[in-house]
């Protein structure tokens, strides 16, 4: 008798009593969760909400206008969208080691943050899309206890900064539960069954220095990549599909001319929740289509190869 629409309706009630009257900002960041809490809130308290998208320049092709799209216009959501690719990539710039890359990201995320959310006048609450993995766990998605092997870009010390009380609706849901609920709201299919994506973006696929250029490049592939895998019915059983941008420059023949260009890596992987992974067993023939549709149509690549680390000893993603 526990159904996703008494549960819905039960948060409803809950977020109510928790805010009042209050003001409410929530962090979007393109995911499931964020959105799941922001459209649910939203339901609970209309335009007391306001969400705040900071744009790092480092999402993928046409992705911030999709989840802007979404949200102002399918779910009428006041929503802020920060253009903050000017700040992240100027500061990225000639950073080449991955934990200094995190860390740029991270502090400039909650700085951005910040900063809007004093434009808005401040507010009593933020929300978060904490789920209960997250709450009896914090977890360490890569490392061992004592290690850590990357720093989580997130929201963490916000909350105390800013002198906020937390709004999470999702602390009892596990992932399958969160995009049952996001189902329930109306959010549309495509975006619920979304492969998850990091957080620090498209700056850990780009090993090495970053420039817009080789982020375009990056994306184009990744395009691609990601349109072959859906066209061929595959992205359900995939946990995780992307494509990288090697630092490494090779040798090609293109026509009767010689090139000397970027190596793009493929990776896909199958888990279970992220702490191990295993490669995805792709045909030959589609890896083989996809490396000739990339190499064809993106300047800037003239090699790709295919990632057959599992996880461990590899992590997901390259940085
Ligand atoms: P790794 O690369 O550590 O990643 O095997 C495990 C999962 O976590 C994702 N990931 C992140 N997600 N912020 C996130 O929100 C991050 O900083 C971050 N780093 C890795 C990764 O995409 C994979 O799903």
């Amino acid at each position: 008798n526990w159904t996703m629409s008494a549960y819905r309706q039960k948060m409803v009630e809950k977020i109510r009593e928790q805010v009042g009257t209050g003001k409410v900002i929530c962090g979007l960041s393109g995911g499931v969760d964020s959105s799941v809490a922001a459209v649910l809130i939203h339901e609970a308290i209309g335009d007391q909400l306001t969400c705040i998208y900071v744009d790092h320049g480092l999402m993928r092709l046409n992705e911030s206008e999709q989840v802007v799209t979404m949200f102002r216009d399918q779910f009428n959501i006041p929503l802020v969208h920060v253009d903050a690719e000017k700040q992240f990539i100027g500061e990225l710039e000639g950073q080449v080691d991955p934990e200094t890359k995190r860390k740029i990201i991270g502090r400039l995320f909650i700085e951005v943050f910040e900063e809007e959310a004093k434009k808005l006048g401040g507010a009593e609450f933020l929300a978060q899309g904490t789920l209960y993995p997250d709450v009896i766990e914090s977890v360490s998605f890569t490392g061992g206890p004592s290690v850590t092997i990357k720093s989580h870009h997130n929201v963490g010390g916000l909350p105390e900064r800013m002198n906020m009380q937390l709004v999470e609706p999702l602390r009892e849901l596990f992932k399958d539960e969160v995009r049952a609920l996001g189902r329930e709201l109306g959010i549309p299919e495509s975006f619920i069954g979304r492969h998850p994506f990091p957080g620090p973006g498209l700056a850990i696929r780009c090993p090495g220095g970053i420039t817009p250029e080789k982020l375009d490049i990056l994306r184009q592939a990744d395009a691609i990549y990601l349109d072959e895998i859906r066209k061929s019915g595959q992205y359900d059983k995939i946990w995780q599909a992307f494509a990288v941008l090697l630092p490494v420059q090779t040798v090609g023949v293109m026509g009767d001319g010689r090139t000397y260009e970027f190596v793009c890596a493929l990776r896909a992987v199958t888990s279970v929740d992220g702490m191990t992974a295993d490669f995805y067993q792709f045909d030959m023939n589609f890896l083989g289509k996809t490396a000739t549709r990339i190499i064809n149509e993106v300047r800037g690549i003239n090699r790709v190869v295919y990632d057959v680390t599992s996880k461990p000893p590899g992590t997901i993603e390259w940085e």
